[in-house]
């Protein structure tokens, strides 16, 4: 038998308590996917070198220059045309760590004098082939370099460069 008070209201305890559990439901659910949806969505890890890095955006980089990344030991050359190259810092005759020289518009390798052009050719010295490069892609408006996957070249290619 309802009381008065629920007879005015309409809503019995019973019919109460039911909303209130199927509300509950229905936003732990909710959260539950979102949750489910939030470590599924791809992420971009920056953990450092071997993982994805973000460059920066593409405007930070002018033609005609040579930017060292740190953090994932790479250079991003931008060449005359706007194209990107990521270079990886690692010399391909014995693997010294090789500076890019902008008083010399050239990488010089400390070690044994290896010399290679924005592009990574080899110009001098004994190494055997072009500076490596990283995959580059655009995530978010950045430029994103896949230090997880280096690429050896032969020779320098144009379908090696990025045009974002
Ligand atoms: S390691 Fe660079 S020239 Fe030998």
């Amino acid at each position: 038998m309802r009381s008065e008070s629920e007879q005015k209201s309409g809503m019995s305890r019973r019919s109460f308590l039911g909303l209130a559990w199927g509300v509950s439901l229905v936003a732990l659910v909710g959260q539950a996917g979102v949750a489910f949806l939030q470590f599924f969505q791809p992420r971009l890890k920056t953990g450092g070198f071997g993982s994805k890095i973000i460059a920066g955006t593409p405007k930070e980089f002018k033609p005609g220059t040579v930017n060292l990344v740190q953090e994932g030991h790479f250079y991003i050359s931008t060449l005359e045309d706007g194209g990107y190259l990521a270079l990886w810092q690692r010399c391909t005759h014995l693997g010294c760590t090789v500076p890019w020289r902008a008083d010399e518009k050239q990488f010089h390798c400390p070690c044994h004098s290896s010399l290679f052009n924005p592009k990574g050719e080899v110009i001098g010295g004994p190494a055997p082939r072009p500076l490596d490069i990283f995959p580059i892609e655009v995530v978010d408006g950045n430029l994103v370099v896949d230090t997880g996957n280096p690429i050896a070249r032969e020779k320098f290619d144009p379908s090696q460069v990025f045009h974002a």
